[in-house]
């Protein structure tokens, strides 16, 4: 093990990820209770830059944390947690300083999920810092699927943000090495999915009512909890069957279903709660119309909030932002909503 004792920078890019089929549920180690697919953003993601420094502690790590130029505590100690979650598998971090500083590419408050690309940012920094202290580099393929374990710990959709395109973290008879520690790119894509695009339109950019954490632990005791979880099994057998078929309708149904299901299972809790707004219906409704009405194959989803995912193939591009600019941005707040589109994963800045 080198004692650099020198100040050395790594800096990541990773990008936000949106389910199609959604994890809700939780059990002892970050482990899902049902298998998850997401497909990865591009516009939206975090930049995380660490320096690092090791060997003049032995108390660490010791963390500065900075988000958008300014010290945020709450990031700060949410992060301090996690490290001693991990802290005997990582027994470098005892002798570690850093001094991290971490942007988003979309507004803070666009209501867009940030703990993914947050999280799997600042994780990738870690291992880098790691493997240059300790002076081990593993390939590629070992390295993100370290990355993508850590950073589920971390949090569970940060799993899926390591790899570009359609990503699955769970187990699945249909694909081959699938695990509930790690995420594994989906390969088997028609080329009809191979540009789908995501538009984001921001009905709200306040906090949630609950956050994703509470909302996973309120599946324990969910009177739906065995039922949903058998579904979400059938419903992912389904979205791979989908993904490589091309079956463009078929997704459209599947993916509105799994949306209206995670949001169902938060309004049937003990306590039950709503995070949609009347603008989340209004524009569901007019996407669905505009669908039946043009043949257009766009289809919405939700993540835990309010704001409406809408996915499309880019060659309906053009009709599908003048759709957004006619029927659905003034249901959006301050008119906002965020073009986005399918991305390749993580880029390592220095
Ligand atoms: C509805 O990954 O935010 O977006 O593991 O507690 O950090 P923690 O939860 P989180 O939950 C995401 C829930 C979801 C669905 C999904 O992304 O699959």
């Amino acid at each position: 093990m080198s004692s650099s004792q020198t100040w050395k920078k790594v800096a990541w890019r990773s990008p936000s990820n949106i389910a199609l089929i959604k994890y809700w549920g939780k059990y002892g180690r970050q482990l899902p209770r049902n298998p998850s697919i997401s497909m990865t953003l591009k516009n939206c993601y975090t930049e995380t830059e660490m320096e690092y420094r090791f060997g003049n502690v032995s108390n660490g790590p010791v963390l500065d944390f900075r988000f958008q130029g300014k010290h945020d505590e709450i990031f700060a100690a949410r992060l301090m947690h996690y490290l001693d979650d991990i802290s005997s598998e990582k027994p470098f971090l005892r002798n570690l300083e850093m001094k991290v500083s971490s942007s988003n590419s979309f507004p803070h408050s666009a209501g867009v999920a940030s703990s993914a690309s947050s999280m799997s940012a600042f994780v990738l920094c870690m291992l880098v810092a790691e493997s240059e202290i300790i002076g081990v580099e593993k390939d590629e393929e070992e390295f993100l699927k370290e990355a993508s374990s850590f950073s589920r710990l971390a949090s569970g959709s940060a799993a899926r943000s390591l790899y570009g395109g359609f990503v699955i973290w769970g187990e699945s008879a249909f694909i081959p090495h699938s695990s509930s520690k790690y995420a594994l790119p989906v390969t088997e894509v028609s080329p009809v999915f191979r540009t789908y695009r995501d538009a984001v339109m921001i009905v709200s950019s306040k906090k949630k009512t609950m956050a994703s954490t509470r909302g996973h632990k309120l599946m324990e005791d969910h009177p739906f909890a065995q039922e949903r979880y058998g579904q979400a099994r059938v419903n992912l057998s389904r979205m791979i069957e989908i993904l490589r078929n091309g079956d463009q309708m078929g997704f459209a149904e599947l993916l509105e279903h799994e949306a209206l299901t995670l949001h169902s299972l938060m309004m049937s809790s003990i306590p039950g709660y709503i995070e949609i707004k009347a603008n989340t219906i209004n524009i569901i409704d007019r996407i669905r119309e505009y669908r039946e009405k043009s043949g257009v194959p766009l289809a919405f989803t939700l993540d835990a909030g309010p704001n409406v995912h809408i996915l499309y193939p880019e060659e309906d591009k053009e009709e599908v932002i003048y759709f957004i600019k006619h029927q659905l941005k003034d249901l959006c707040e301050n008119k906002k909503w965020i073009d986005d589109e399918m991305g390749t994963g993580p880029e390592r800045l220095i």
